[in-house]
C-alpha cells in the first residue's frame, strides 16, 4: 500500500527549510502532500493562491512531492487523502510546546493519526518565515534561506509597499 504523508503549514512563503523537510519526508514516504492552510484566522502576507503558486514552483523538481491546499480541520483533510501521517519540521526545543499541543489535539480528534517530527538541516535551524519577512521588509535580501520564486515574490511585495 502506498504510504502517504501530509505536510501542512502556512508556507507564507515557502522557505528552503520547508523544502528540506519535504525532501526528508519523501525519503520515508511514497508520496508527500505539502498542503497550504487556507486558514482565515491567521493574517498572511501572501494569499492562499500565491502561497500555493510559490510552493508549486519550488517543488517542481521533487518527485513524489505535490502541493495542495486545505481548509477546515487538518485531520478531515487527512481522512480525505487516506493518510494517517502528519509531517512537521521542528527547529528547536522551543518549537515543541506548540507542536505537542497541535499533535495532541490532532490525535484527540483522530486517534489513528501520527505526527512525525523531522529536524531540518542545521543551516535552517534558526529560520522562520516571520523573521525573513521582517528582514525583507526592511530592505535586506536573504537568498540563502529562500528559493528563487519566494525571494522574488517578497522583493516585489515590499518594493510595491515602499512606493506607496
Ligand atoms: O505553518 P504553521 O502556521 O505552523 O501551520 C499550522 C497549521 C496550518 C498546520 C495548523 O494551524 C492547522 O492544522 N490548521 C488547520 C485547523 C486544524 O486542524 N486545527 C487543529 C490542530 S491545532
Amino acid at each position: 500500500m502506498e504510504r502517504v504523508a501530509v505536510y501542512p503549514g502556512s508556507f507564507d512563503p515557502i522557505t528552503n527549510g520547508h523544502l528540506d523537510i519535504a525532501r526528508r519526508a519523501r525519503r520515508l514516504f511514497d508520496r508527500v502532500i505539502l498542503t497550504v492552510a487556507d486558514n482565515s484566522s491567521k493574517a498572511h502576507t501572501f494569499s492562499t493562491a500565491e502561497r500555493v503558486r510559490l510552493a508549486k514552483a519550488c517543488v517542481a523538481g521533487l518527485s513524489g512531492v505535490e502541493v495542495d491546499t486545505f481548509d477546515g480541520l487538518l485531520v478531515d483533510y487527512l481522512r480525505r487523502k487516506d493518510s494517517r501521517v502528519i509531517i512537521r519540521g521542528v527547529r528547536a526545543v522551543s518549537d515543541m510546546e506548540y507542536e505537542f499541543q497541535m499533535a495532541s489535539m490532532n490525535r484527540a480528534v483522530f486517534p489513528e493519526v501520527e505526527t512525525v517530527f523531522l529536524m531540518p538541516d542545521e543551516r535552517y535551524t534558526y529560520l522562520s518565515s516571520t523573521m525573513i519577512k521582517e528582514v525583507a521588509r526592511l530592505g535586506a535580501a536573504v537568498p540563502d534561506y529562500l528559493p528563487a520564486p519566494a525571494l522574488e515574490a517578497l522583493r516585489r511585495r515590499y518594493a510595491r509597499r515602499a512606493r506607496r
